[in-house]
């Protein structure tokens, strides 16, 4: 059963308790991740979008509530069941406010945690989604619909906020794809030039011959084709916003004027010796590297600094894939908007696909995904992993990585080199579709000692 829900998020102090639980759901086929305490939790939902999360609510550290409010903040459809100590009834309550489906209370016997954990999975699979929660994150977590809540995309939300008031050029890099042009758009939509224009010029798309009169403007008869006099993007841009996309392919001649605008603010239309003073605030972008351009002598050291007085970074989305989830229900509703029917959900499964992926694309990549599978979905109201692009099916069955960093409060080694091995062994046995012999030899063990360990497993 590929849909049924079954990675777990397992959060107990006790180590004990947590291991004969574990061990238990484990046997029931659940895939179960183990932390000890709630900051490894956080960074556990942070990698990996699990169904359920189980959580003591009293935990060495920063208690269990936090577990659950994240997790179903970021995972609106996340199962969440909270442990509670005997007569803290009343957290729990409090807690089940906040999004836990259900709880139980300590002492327990297993089956107990099993009827709240089968209850409660009943229960989702009845519920429709929540829209005031989506609501929710795309409010807290977006600038001029610019969607993100990694910490990369928070910080530029908040740089965006204080440049945007400025009439400083700023230089946006990153990948193709991960946002530049919705970036320049929101900073423009956010200064005080708003009520002007925003005027695009992507300079690898112009020969270079017309890039120059495109920009400048021309006088009437300054070249072949030049029938009237004709304003440039330029000066169209005036008390404006002037975004010069892929300012990394303009040739050295047409740096050289680019410099003398950013600097005197003028220039002369080509075949005009009326100089024309301009009001323009440029927004820059490329994918290229700037700075080893310089270096090599094909972009101007001087522009450069110029156009580098603010430089944004956009990181590339396999670095922040904590904005998954969120950019999927963006374009969940978008593209279920423009058609006029009810916003799809998207499954567990097709999500973890969706975050294991390394989009080469980036987000417009993620875009055409989701456009692609709601058309793919029919007429069902959830989209599936059979709706994905085939290269991004498959790539999110793999168990989640324990954390592999050393907390400060220490770790239980046994249970994490316990984890990675059955991960380890679960992963060389489906790529050798269960042939025990061909998986001992891609983990370097002989045959008996694996079946050994299966057993043991
Ligand atoms: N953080 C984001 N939130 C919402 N939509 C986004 C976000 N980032 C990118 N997009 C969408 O992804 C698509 C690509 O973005 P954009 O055109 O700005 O990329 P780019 O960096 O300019 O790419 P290229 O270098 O290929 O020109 C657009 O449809 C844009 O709306
Ligand atoms: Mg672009």
């Amino acid at each position: 059963m590929p849909d049924s829900p079954k990675h777990l998020l397992l959060v107990e102090d006790e180590a004990p308790l947590r291991e004969a639980v574990a061990e238990q759901l484990g046997d029931r086929g659940f895939d179960v991740v183990q932390a000890d305490s709630a900051e490894l939790a956080l960074d556990a939902l942070a990698d990996f979008a699990f169904d359920i999360v189980v959580t003591d609510l009293r935990l060495p550290g920063m208690d269990g509530t936090r577990v659950i409010e994240a997790a179903v903040d970021r995972y609106p459809d996340i199962i969440g069941i909270v442990i509670t100590g005997y007569g803290t009834v009343k957290d729990a309550v409090e807690v089940i406010k906040r999004g836990a489906a259900d709880f139980v209370t300590k002492p327990f016997q297993f089956d107990e945690l099993w009827h709240a954990l089968q209850g409660a999975i009943e229960q989702r699979r009845l519920r429709t989604e929540n829209a005031w929660l989506r609501e929710q994150l795309q409010q807290r977590f977006s600038f001029e619909g610019i969607v993100g809540r990694s910490r990369a995309m928070r910080d530029l939300f908040q740089v965006l906020q204080t440049v945007a008031s400025a009439a400083s050029t700023i230089l946006i890099t990153g990948e193709t794809g991960t946002g530049k042009e919705v970036v320049a758009r929101a900073i423009h939509h956010a200064s005080p030039r708003r009520a002007q224009r925003f005027v695009a010029i992507n300079c690898s798309a112009i020969p270079e011959n017309l890039l120059e009169a495109e920009l400048f403007g021309h006088a009437r008869g300054a070249f072949t084709g030049a029938i009237a006099n004709r304003q440039g993007r330029i000066e169209q841009a005036h008390r404006g916003t002037l975004f010069l996309d892929e300012v990394g392919t303009m040739s050295m001649a047409l740096q050289m004027k680019l410099l003398r605008v950013l600097q005197e603010r003028e220039f002369e239309r080509v075949g005009e010796s009326q100089t024309i003073k301009v009001d323009v605030r440029v927004i820059a972008a490329t994918n290229a590297d700037l700075a080893k351009m310089v270096a090599e002598g094909t972009f101007r050291e001087d522009l450069y600094y110029r156009l580098h007085v603010i430089p944004v970074t956009l990181p590339p989305l396999r670095e922040r894939k904590e904005d998954v989830p969120l950019l999927v229900q963006h374009f969940l509703q978008k593209y279920c908007g423009e058609l006029g029917r009810p916003v799809m959900t998207v499954s567990q499964p097709a999500l973890r696909c969706l975050m294991a992926y390394a989009w080469p694309g980036n987000v417009r990549q993620l875009e055409n995904a989701i456009e692609r599978a709601i058309a793919m979905s029919g007429s069902r109201t959830q989209v599936d992993v059979g709706d994905l692009p085939v290269d991004l099916q498959g790539t999110g069955e793999s168990t989640a990585k324990p954390a592999l960093d050393l907390p400060a409060e220490g770790l239980d080694l046994h249970a994490l080199v316990a984890q990675i091995e059955k991960d380890m062994i679960g992963r060389a046995l489906t790529r050798t579709e269960q042939n025990k012999g061909a998986a001992a030899r891609l983990l370097g063990l002989k045959r008996t000692t694996l079946v050994e360990k299966l057993k043991r497993l």
